[in-house]
């Protein structure tokens, strides 16, 4: 038994227009009634345009919150086309990912890179969900666990346990899993988040530890999720194909549910 709250984070990627962004929150909406009382958080993640108009439909909403998927390093300034965490804070968003393997792999995001968006987020009270994962040659050469912790050292050095406390969200997505079709097992998926919890147990302390969610994401549906979010450390998902379609969302929001 843990204290926290699950995460079912739905990244939408760089999918719908406008009406569809809008029929699909729609959509979710109507099928959530379904579940007598949410337990877990629910975050919608769509492309920068449609934020403000899906605000408008959540915001009475208690548990459902809104996610960016990306934002600029820098407080403001000369940066064209890019979007600043005080932009985001000011349309009511809640979460950013940070460090997604898209970004990292197409807009070679680095990891010193990463670690001042974090700060960007925190800095303007936005929640960072740090999300990190191995490629399949780096499982199969077995050099994961170094992966994954300097994916982690890299980018998280230097905050301070009550900095992150509450605030912090991290995402394990192997690499492989994104998009294929192929999840991880669960007892693959617990293995790696064992070991993220345990990294953090070392470099802040126990209770920090306890507090921050590990989202699994890579390839969930409604059909996996169960056995997942089963897992001990596995705090909820991040959930991409899947979010895209409102009936297979809610399905994995009610696997989540205590
Ligand atoms: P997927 O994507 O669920 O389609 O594998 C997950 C993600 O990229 O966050």
């Amino acid at each position: 038994m843990n204290n926290r709250t699950p995460i079912i984070a739905g990244n939408w990627k760089m999918n719908k227009n406008l009406d569809e962004a809008n029929a699909l929150v729609e959509e979710i909406l109507v099928y959530l009634n379904e579940v007598s009382k949410l337990s877990s958080k629910v975050v919608l993640i769509p492309s920068f345009p449609f934020l403000s108009s899906i605000n408008t439909i959540i915001e009475p909403i208690h548990q459902v919150f809104l996610g960016a998927q990306n934002c600029h390093q820098a407080d403001s300034g000369a940066f064209t086309g890019e979007v600043c965490a005080e932009m985001l804070r000011s349309l009511n968003v809640s979460y950013v990912l940070v460090g997604h393997s898209e970004r990292r792999q197409y807009f070679n995001e680095t990891e010193t890179v990463l670690a001042q968006k974090i700060k960007q987020c925190l800095k303007n009270n936005l929640f960072p969900i740090y999300c990190i994962g191995e490629t399949l040659a780096e499982r199969e050469s077995g050099e994961f666990f170094n992966v994954l912790e300097s994916q982690l050292f890299n980018a998280l050095q230097g905050l301070q346990a009550i900095e992150v406390e509450n605030k912090l969200v991290i995402a394990y997505e192997p690499v492989w899993a994104i998009g294929t079709g192929v999840t991880a097992s669960s007892s693959q998926a617990q293995e790696v988040h064992a070991f993220i919890r345990n990294w953090m147990v070392n470099y802040w302390s126990k209770e920090t530890a306890e507090i921050i969610p590990i989202l699994y994401g890579g390839s969930v549906n409604a059909g996996n999720s169960i056995d997942l979010f089963s897992k001990p450390d596995i705090d909820g998902g991040l959930i991409g194909g899947a979010s895209l379609k409102a009936r297979d969302f809610v399905d994995i929001i009610k696997a989540a549910q205590a």
